[in-house]
């Protein structure tokens, strides 16, 4: 008997979940939970590189924790839990950090990126960069490999961070022997980098975010946000070049998809009309979701409940994990029993 492929994913909680979290990460990773064994947490101590003030934390754990379940996580047939509770991915953090060359993290996106930018403005080099932004790729790897995790569904943005993952993984067996799991990265390309209001990757750290589980008034104002060209609607237009296209596409249906492309390429489409009619569609999709939440967030003890069950579940996992790591680098556990 072959044992199930096991998928793994965290998300960060810091800030609003957002439709590109969705679409990329979240929606994928329920969907692959049907046919692997699941494992999805909350990155809450990766958040904290972030996350500086405490309520805003607490509450972005729930918030996160609301919006997995609400989108159909279902805890019965997935492991969920929050990273801080399981410390064994800690140590592996440690263990792991040791085989892990330092140039390796020097090439990081995030790290380079923050290096950039300090040198375009004179500063040093690593200014403002502290060690959990350095070290976040080695934190991830061990998220992933204690959990002997197969595949790792994510945005194109995680990309590089599954392939360092590897790379330790793989620097770690050649030292001491066939012990952890070299993951894969599951990037959807139809959904691998969601656009924003601004057409720019949709992110937190841009602002420019369609919210996942906000109310219908808010929703509205960030859809009519949008930025468009100042084409007037008898004007041809491209939908792949659309900001209000790029999101529509992934829910109206196949029929009204191909309306809606022929009205752009012929002329007639309003882009304030397609805007309403975004905003429509996303208030129907996520209505019933919102509402689960709505009721979650109203009974954080429901929601605490669930996640100490799978951090107990994860941390049955963590240990096995933990104990062949051990084992193989030849750490003893004590002969005599602890008094
Ligand atoms: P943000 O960029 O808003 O901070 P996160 O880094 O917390 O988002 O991303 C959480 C998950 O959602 C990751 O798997 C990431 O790849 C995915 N994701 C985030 N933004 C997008 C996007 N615009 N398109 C597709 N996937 C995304
Ligand atoms: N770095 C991921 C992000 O920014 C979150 C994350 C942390 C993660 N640990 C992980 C994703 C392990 C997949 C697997 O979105």
């Amino acid at each position: 008997m072959t044992a199930r492929k096991i998928s793994l994913t965290g998300v960060k909680p810091s800030g609003t979940p957002h439709i590109g979290n969705y679409l990329g990460a979240i929606k994928p990773a329920i969907d692959l939970s049907r046919d692997f064994d699941a494992y999805y947490f909350l990155a809450d101590y990766h958040a904290l590189n972030t996350m500086r003030d405490p309520k805003e934390f607490r509450h972005s754990v729930y918030d996160l924790a609301a919006t997995w379940l609400a989108c159909g996580l279902d805890p019965a047939k997935v492991v969920f839990y929050r990273q801080s509770d399981i410390p064994e991915i800690f140590e592996l953090t440690w263990i792991i950090s040791t085989v892990t060359p330092k140039g390796l993290l020097n090439r990081a996106h995030a790290y380079k990126a923050s290096v950039d930018t300090n040198e375009a403005a004179g500063n040093l080099p690593d200014d403002g960069v502290t060690m959990g932004l350095y070290n976040y790729p080695v934190l991830m790897a061990a998220d992933i490999l204690i959990a002997d995790a197969n595949y790792v569904p994510v945005g194109q943005d995680q990309r590089q961070h599954i392939e360092i993952t590897r790379d330790i993984a793989t620097s770690f067996n050649a030292i001491f022997g066939d012990v952890l799991v070299p993951p894969e990265g599951l990037i959807r390309d139809e959904v691998a980098l969601i656009t924003g209001l601004d057409g720019r990757k949709m992110s937190k750290s841009y602002g420019n975010v369609l919210p996942l589980m906000a109310d219908p008034k808010e929703l509205r104002k960030a859809v009519m946000k949008i930025v468009t060209d100042s084409r007037q609607p008898e004007e041809p237009k491209d939908p792949d070049a659309d900001n209000i296209y790029s999101i529509f596409k992934h829910f109206g249906t196949p029929e009204r998809l191909a309306e809606v492309r022929g009205l752009y390429l012929n002329g007639g489409l309003a882009y304030g009309r397609m805007k309403q009619e975004l905003f429509e569609t996303l208030d129907v999709s996520f209505k019933d979701a919102r509402e689960r939440y709505n009721d979650l967030m109203a009974d954080p003890q429901k929601i605490d409940g669930i996640l100490a069950t799978g951090a107990e579940q994860m941390h049955a996992t963590a240990q096995r994990v933990l104990g062949k790591v051990r084992a193989a680098i030849g750490k003893t556990t004590f002969a005599v029993k602890a008094r």
